[in-house]
């Protein structure tokens, strides 16, 4: 059973900038809850009992955001302004289930993950990637249940233009079962000349816990950072079963302004 998700918060939001550069973008609203929120959710209606949040000083609001606020709830109180204190108290939802470690200096998603290695206990954990919002179908408890049904790791997967691959790690693959995509090899960032195929990384994955090892011989690679996606094609290499997993849920980016302003239009 998948129990633990992993959570990366730490990264700067370059791509949403000015907007990230104070406020946290996962903190930014889509619908009637923030981007955060409906990560959360997400995980909590998969089975999760532990989320591992990856934040960093610069980041501190959010963990300020799910944290009580005994001050202003006093001041409600005595006000007796209830309706606000309901929704202020709509936050407690996540009391207990979350773990907050840090990584102070951006190095990359693998090394996000790297830092929440003392908390991880299970043999396989999800991964969550927050600028990755998918609706109309819980895609993390979709890939539990691949997860269960081959007992293989899993990532999830979107068939994207040509135009699209240089800003995703691309799956190359060695058979297609229905939705499911046998992972021979992965490609982060490829130009479209070296794209093994159009099927894209999309944030969710569940992973051995064993890619810490190998994450920790992982050196810095696309853009200088330490990349999941490398340490997952050692883990390749040494022949454990990857399996992508093409969701049927839509897909929304809220990594960069226009997608942002266009996921909003879906609520
Ligand atoms: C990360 C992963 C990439 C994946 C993408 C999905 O990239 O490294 O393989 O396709 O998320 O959003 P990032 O968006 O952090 O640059």
């Amino acid at each position: 059973m998948i129990k633990e998700a992993i959570i990366p918060l730490a990264g700067l939001g370059t791509r949403l900038l000015p907007f990230s550069k104070i406020l946290p973008k996962e903190l930014l609203p889509l619908g009637k809850k923030t981007i955060l929120e409906h990560i959360l959710d997400e995980c909590l209606e998969a089975g999760i009992k532990k989320i591992i949040l990856v934040i960093s000083k610069r980041k501190k609001f959010i963990k300020d955001y799910l944290s009580p606020d005994h001050y202003l709830l006093n001041y409600l109180k005595k006000k007796k302004d209830y309706k606000s204190i309901q929704k202020l108290k709509i936050l407690d939802r996540y009391k207990n289930k979350l773990t907050f470690v840090y990584q102070n200096s951006p190095k990359g998603l693998g090394d996000a993950v790297l830092s929440a290695k003392s908390v991880i206990k299970n043999k396989f954990f999800l991964l969550v990637l927050p600028d990755d919002i998918i609706i109309k179908e819980n895609c993390s408890k979709k890939i539990i249940n691949i997860h269960n049904k081959y007992h293989s790791s899993v990532i999830a997967s979107k068939k994207i233009k040509n135009s699209e691959v240089s800003r995703y790690g691309i799956i190359k693959y060695s058979k297609k079962i229905n939705n499911n995509l046998f992972i021979s090899n992965l490609v982060e960032k490829p130009s479209l000349k070296n794209s093994p195929s159009n099927y894209a990384i999309i944030g969710r994955y569940v992973l051995p816990t064993k890619i810490i090892s190998s994450l920790k011989n992982t050196k810095r690679g696309s853009a200088g950072e330490v990349q999941i996606t490398d340490a997952i094609k050692s883990l390749i290499y040494d022949d454990n079963k990857f399996v992508g997993h093409i969701f049927s849920g839509t897909y929304l980016d809220c990594g960069t302004i226009n997608g942002y302003n266009n996921s909003l239009k879906k609520f």
